[in-house]
């Protein structure tokens, strides 16, 4: 019996969210397919290769379930090699092929939001300086242009780049994304141009399609000071959060970077959001320390007592949804979550992850914060970076070599949330019971559910 719901506004969004790369297989004109060959790179040796054979088709049967589990929305995103595999180079089939998806996703009832830069970029951009290149601002603009131009009778929402902070830390610092370097410099850079491009290509975007609503997605990362009596943890914490999590959003929106003590005024960025894009995923505790000068002389981690992901990778702190999205409404922009999600083979946490943050979500809703949608990642296990096939995100288990998915339980909870458009006591219980108390406080767990 139902005792209580968390209900949401009528028109909300839910969806999932994928991107080229990790679904469509087959990407051989891009710097991440030779990054796979060159051994070493990848976890275990796994390639993208057919992915999840979206190229081939295989996007009908997964939006099918897409639909079919009462989800209204789908963020998936456009692969540029495919587009302009080389410099001014349109492939008319490409840009047909993402008109079929696209079409696809529409009958089906899934509202589209389209991701221009998820991450890859072509083989003969990236040979010619990729994010560094001072070129990449027209190059970026160039792509935009062309692509928005062909499907702006489709598509409403756009997403010029994913995660620019994720995309230069990785490349550029940490070194475990191509081009693989490891300079603060570079990094600095790189969010820069990413900053320049995201700026261009919403100018052009509101030029071709005034109607447009554009932002990018952000990955915040929680960041709380390990110890909050030391002031060398409440420094370092702050510090780097300041240079991870609020460089590029202030950017777009008073056009100043500042980053390191540089600053830098960037007048085009100003005021080039219309929504606010959030990817949440975690929040870590940092220490300071002084044999970390690499990381700024901070040390991130999960506490002993963190309910951690089968990984590792993923601590779950959904307070930390509600810290984020505190933070992101202080842009004054609705606000989408488009990625939350966890990696979890056996579905052990997914469920009460899942549950646990629509609830944070729900409170941020009822307080009037304009959040207007969510976008689980992801639909079925995909290709996951440097961590390849190890890690599996999927509402749908994923097997590579035979491409059959398997549904988990957590796909059936997302369904009925959807469906219900509101997330209830008596879901939680069957699904997630262990988190009852913490998601409906003062409740009380139906009789024969085991917390
Ligand atoms: C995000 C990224 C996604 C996906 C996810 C889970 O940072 O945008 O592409 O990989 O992390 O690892």
């Amino acid at each position: 019996m139902i005792e209580a719901i968390y209900s949401f506004p009528r028109n909300f969004l839910w969806g999932t969210a994928t991107s080229s790369h990790q679904v469509e297989g087959d990407n051989t004109n891009n710097d991440w397919w030779l990054w796979e060959s060159e051994g070493g790179r990848i976890a275990k040796g796994h390639r993208s290769d057919k992915a999840c054979g979206w190229w081939d088709g295989r996007w009908k049967e997964d939006l099918d379930r897409a639909a079919e589990s009462g989800q209204n929305a789908h963020r998936l995103s456009i692969e540029w090699s495919r587009i302009e595999p080389s410099p001014g180079q349109w492939d008319e089939d490409a840009l047909d092929g993402y008109r079929e998806i696209i079409k696809g996703a529409i009958k089906r009832g899934l509202t589209p939001m389209v991701t221009l830069h998820h991450f890859t970029n072509p083989m003969w951009m990236a040979e010619q300086g990729g994010w560094l290149a001072e070129e990449i601002v027209d190059w970026f603009e160039r792509y935009v242009r062309r692509v928005v131009g062909d499907l702006s009778d489709l598509v409403k929402l756009w997403v010029t780049i994913n995660e620019p902070n994720v995309y230069a830390y990785e490349g550029y610092l940490a070194g475990l994304f191509p081009p693989g370097e490891g300079s603060m410099r570079k990094t600095y850079r790189v969010m820069r141009n990413m900053v320049l491009a995201h700026a261009a290509a919403y100018h052009a975007i509101h030029e071709i399609q005034p109607e447009a609503e554009v932002g990018f997605a952000h990955h915040y990362r929680g960041m709380r000071p390990a110890n909050p009596k030391s002031p060398l943890d409440r420094w370092i914490a702050g510090y780097r959060s300041r240079a991870f999590n609020d460089l590029v959003p202030r950017a777009a929106s008073i056009g100043r970077l500042h980053f390191l003590g540089k600053r830098e005024s960037v007048p085009q960025a100003a005021g080039t959001q219309d929504f606010f894009g959030l990817n949440y995923y975690t929040q870590e505790h940092v220490a300071f320390d002084l044999r970390n000068p690499g990381e700024l002389f901070g040390r991130g981690f999960f506490p002993p007592d963190a309910d951690l992901s089968p990984t590792g990778f993923i601590a779950n702190v959904p307070e930390g949804m509600w810290v984020a999205l505190n933070w992101a409404r202080a842009y004054g922009l609705p606000i989408y979550i488009t990625e939350n999600g966890v990696e979890d083979d056996e579905d052990s946490v997914r469920p009460r992850y899942l549950a646990s943050h629509i609830r944070q979500v729900w409170r941020a809703v009822n307080f009037n914060w304009r959040v207007r949608g969510y976008f689980w990642w992801s639909l079925v296990d995909n290709f996951e970076w440097e961590r390849g096939w190890t890690q599996r995100f999927g509402l749908w288990e994923l097997d590579v070599k035979t491409q059959e998915r398997r549904k988990r339980s957590s796909a059936d909870l997302y369904a009925e949330i959807c469906k219900a458009n509101g997330l209830s006591t008596e879901m939680v219980a069957r699904f997630a019971p262990e988190a009852f108390g913490e998601i409906f406080p003062g409740a009380t767990l139906p009789e024969g559910e085991q917390a």
